[in-house]
């Protein structure tokens, strides 16, 4: 063979190695990710279980057969499948970036010192767990994704009044999500009316010491942010900025800062699904979080956010099809962080 021609084929094969096949790499790992949400969709569609949360009358209204999932990567592409237009309220999802949001004004020990980062182990709404708290560990051994943890990092965001502080939290979850967020007011206005029990919570942590001032303020204000409206696209966005060390991946905006990122995840990890997120944990390795309007984010940290929305909840008040599908989903495309790795020997 000719030197020219054999230095063309070397040329064409080195192409091959880093041109082609990267490319080929991405358009498969595309598909494996769009036929993976495609399966478990079809497969959990029609499944049975699981009724929506009807201590907030708005939420027994919902659909039951919205569906929909959605797949963000920290590169910045987007899957879903179902329904993914169709918006239901963001509840306890909201904890993970009011606790975000009291880190970046007054740092990650604001959170752990005032509040405490421990799992209950008991319900979200939990009264037994203030009073362990604060009376049998004499401190904060509660944590920001429980009401009575959420209501107070409601309270400690900054403003110089209601209005302020309500702006600052609805623009940083926006910041997520990659787009402007509104309350629907159906779901803010039969909660407020129905939520004595939150009103109790935030008496007794204002009455700890935990709340420092105005809990009727602090509680107002928690429950409005639990109604911001969302679908499974903009819950997924939101949970891969977090997967993103806090840079949105869609807008590139860095909407935390990085260093909060990670105490943000470990109390996901431990507290996100109330009293199963240990069975969880064990599943799927993935810090993630549950809202009773339906929704749950899971953060696969340097690789993807995802977010399935379906109303139907179990008794611990978590998702019934939103657990099923992103268990598949990860565990399917590798989202585990604690899978076994093994380390490359020269
Ligand atoms: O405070 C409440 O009870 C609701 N706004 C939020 C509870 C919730 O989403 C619990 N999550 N699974």
């Amino acid at each position: 063979m000719r030197s020219r021609n054999r230095g063309f084929i070397k040329l064409a094969a080195l192409l091959g190695v880093f041109v082609i096949s990267p490319v080929m790499a991405q358009i498969q790992e595309a598909d494996q990710v769009q036929s993976a949400l495609n399966a478990v969709y079809k497969k959990y569609k029609d499944i049975k279980e699981g009724k929506n949360a009807d201590y907030i009358p708005a939420l027994a209204r919902v659909d039951p057969k919205i569906y929909g999932i959605a797949l963000v990567t920290t590169d910045g592409k987007i899957y879903t499948a179902g329904d993914v237009k169709s918006e239901v309220s963001i509840q306890s999802i909201s904890k993970v970036f009011t606790m975000a949001k009291v880190m970046e004004e007054l740092g990650a020990d604001a959170i752990a010192k005032r509040i405490g980062v421990d799992a209950t182990g008991m319900r979200f709404n939990s009264i037994v767990a203030v009073e362990f708290a604060e009376k049998e560990l004499g401190g904060p051994e509660i944590n920001p994704l429980v009401n009575p943890g959420a209501i107070t990092a409601t309270s400690m965001v900054r403003g110089k009044n209601r209005d302020e502080v309500w702006k600052s939290i609805l623009d940083f979850h926006s910041a997520f999500a990659g787009r402007p967020l509104s309350v629907n007011k159906e779901v803010f206005d039969s909660e407020a009316a129905t939520n004595q029990r939150n009103q109790a919570i935030g008496s007794l942590m204002h009455a700890y010491g935990f709340i420092k001032d105005n809990p009727a303020q602090a509680v107002d204000i928690y429950t409005e942010q639990c109604a911001i409206s969302v679908n499974a696209k903009d819950l997924a966005t939101m949970a891969a900025t977090l997967a993103n060390a806090g840079k949105n991946p869609v807008t590139a905006k860095q909407v935390m800062k990085s260093q909060n990122v990670p105490e943000v995840l470990a109390v996901m990890a431990t507290a996100g699904l109330y009293d199963d997120s240990g069975k969880w944990l064990y599943h799927t390795g993935l810090p993630a979080k549950s809202g009773v309007g339906g929704g749950i984010i899971a953060v696969s940290p340097g690789k993807f956010g995802i977010a399935v929305v379906s109303p139907p909840l179990d008794e611990a008040g978590n998702s019934v099809r939103a657990q099923k599908a992103i268990t598949d989903v990860s565990n399917t495309i590798g989202g585990n962080p604690y899978a076994p790795t093994v380390a490359k020997t020269k």
